[in-house]
């Protein structure tokens, strides 16, 4: 498993934006698969970065969100449609007709897991794809359980994740479940750029890459991927055992 660590949140960003900047020279119609949350917003900024400086054309790539909110409109403010404009989409010249993310609006979210699916299989493999990790090992909104989804499903959302929402949304507010990309879509991903900050994400991470892989912490099936990268700054990584031989560590 390789593992960039670093004090600096800015070189990680940076390292990241590069990596996906050089994807996208070799192949301009990169299928890119994005994130939300407060995790990569730092990419997103390095990449806009990047883009304003010349270094970078989204002319041809194609993005695919992870999820949703369920029961939330794609011109809600909350929403993690918004979410992207506000960090990526308004500042890059991605076509319009690229952008691909679950509609929490629609009005059967049955039917709106297999038109995103569909788009998924019919895309293939997401070329490189930006994972936050939740405090409970969720990627995407594939929560901890006895069972994953492979397809794109409505997740009903951990109590953990829901209080974490409430920086957005008030309690009783608070989304319950959110349309999530499922797990083997993810791990179909070629490269994952896994990401995590800061010291409230040192248990999860410990268990992410140093635990069993287990249907109950996510995240620690990225442990078998064949090319997942973990961005962790140091605070994230403070409990990690260092002496753990089946790490390539790279200090930034
Ligand atoms: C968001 C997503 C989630 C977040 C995770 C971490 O699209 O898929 O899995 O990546 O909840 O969120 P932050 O980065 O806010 O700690």
């Amino acid at each position: 498993m390789k593992l960039i660590i670093s004090n600096s949140v800015e070189k990680l960003n940076i390292h990241c934006s590069e990596i996906i900047a050089d994807m996208i020279k070799i192949n301009p119609e990169l299928k890119l698969g994005l994130a939300t949350g407060n995790t990569p917003i730092g990419i997103y900024r390095s990449l806009v970065s990047l883009f304003k400086n010349g270094k970078i054309n989204f002319n041809d790539v194609r993005t695919f969100n992870l999820d949703e909110y369920l029961g939330i409109s794609k011109d809600d403010p909350r929403s993690f449609s918004s979410f992207m404009k506000k960090h990526l989409f308004d500042h890059i010249n991605l076509k319009n007709e690229n952008i691909n993310i679950p509609n929490g609006g629609a009005k059967d979210p049955q039917d709106e897991c297999k038109r995103y699916d569909k788009i998924l299989v019919q895309a293939g493999s997401i070329d490189v794809q930006i994972l936050g990790v939740g405090l409970n090992g969720h990627i995407g909104y594939n929560e901890p359980n006895m069972n994953l989804s492979p397809y794109t499903h409505i997740e009903t959302l951990a109590e953990v994740t829901r209080n974490t929402n409430s920086r957005i949304f008030s309690s009783e507010e608070a989304p319950v479940q959110g349309i999530t990309m499922g797990i083997s879509s993810i791990l179909q991903s070629k490269m994952i750029i896994c990401m995590a900050l800061g010291k409230e994400k040192a248990q999860v991470m410990k268990e992410v890459l140093e635990g069993q892989i287990t249907t109950q912490c996510p995240a620690s099936l990225l442990q078998s991927h064949p090319n997942c990268l973990f961005f962790l700054d140091e605070k994230a990584a403070s409990k990690l055992n260092s002496k753990n031989i089946f790490f390539d560590i790279q200090y930034l």
